[in-house]
């Protein structure tokens, strides 16, 4: 009774959250710092909100939010593939993952074994998901991508809006203090193609609602 009504009730939304993991041997993996904060923010959010919602996520501590359908996965391929599924009846997808851009070329079945000399990987680029699953979006789906940077963080994310397909930017960067992976505040810019707006510093959750406004409205115009 408490969830909310339109733009959102009957909406799907399906939102990644978290890094993954790409196996370099048995016991040993390659990940990176995100926390699945801010996904878990946006999943929860959208339900209270009214949407139905998916929740795709990573390898991480975070309790599931009440109400999501949560899909975990470990690497970035099989975020790929939850992706694709999912899209199809997707209003909205909110892509907060950070997947892993590199996997070991040849990960081994055996522990790797402590050698005197060092240690030389091989890695091939691992799928980018907005990109290789773009054919799989709904039309008038929102697109929301996030761009974690280190420096120039707006110009970089201008060509990420284009080169991606997206709705909106949510920029952030990682140098800024309170701002990026294992923090539960950030300091965000969202960007469209109609401009950029700097938010102040503030919890993830409230990120997380200045999103969904942003979302809501594209929404509302899209019917
Ligand atoms: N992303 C993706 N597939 C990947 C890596 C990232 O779909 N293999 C998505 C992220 O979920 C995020 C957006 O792309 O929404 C931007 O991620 P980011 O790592 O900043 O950008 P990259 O495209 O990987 O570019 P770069 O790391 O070179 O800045």
């Amino acid at each position: 009774l408490l969830r909310g009504g339109a733009p959102f009730a009957g909406r799907r939304v399906v939102v990644t959250a978290g890094p993954t993991r790409e196996a370099l041997d048995p016991v040993r993996v390659l990940t990176n710092r995100s926390s699945g904060r801010m996904g878990f923010a946006l999943a929860r959010a959208a339900w209270l909100r009214g949407a139905d919602v998916t929740l795709i996520a990573g390898p991480g501590q975070l309790p599931a939010p009440i109400g999501v359908d949560l899909v975990r996965v470990e690497t970035t391929e099989q975020l790929a593939g939850a992706v694709r599924e999912a899209l199809p009846g997707a209003d909205a997808l909110l892509m907060a993952a950070a997947p892993a851009d590199y996997r070991p070329a040849a990960p081994s079945a055996r522990k790797l074994k402590r050698a005197s000399g060092g240690l030389r990987l091989d890695l091939e680029a691992t799928e980018d998901v907005l990109a290789a699953t773009r054919s799989a979006r709904r039309k008038g789906a929102v697109i929301v991508g996030f761009a974690l940077e280190t420096g120039d963080a707006v110009s970089h994310a201008r060509e990420k809006l284009k080169a991606k397909a997206l709705d909106l930017v949510v920029v952030n960067d990682a140098t800024e203090p309170g701002a990026g992976p294992e923090v539960t505040t950030n300091r965000v810019t969202l960007l469209t193609a109609q401009g950029a707006e700097a938010l102040p510093l503030q919890s993830k959750e409230s990120v997380a609602e200045a999103i969904l406004d942003r979302v809501g409205e594209m929404l509302a115009h899209r019917d």
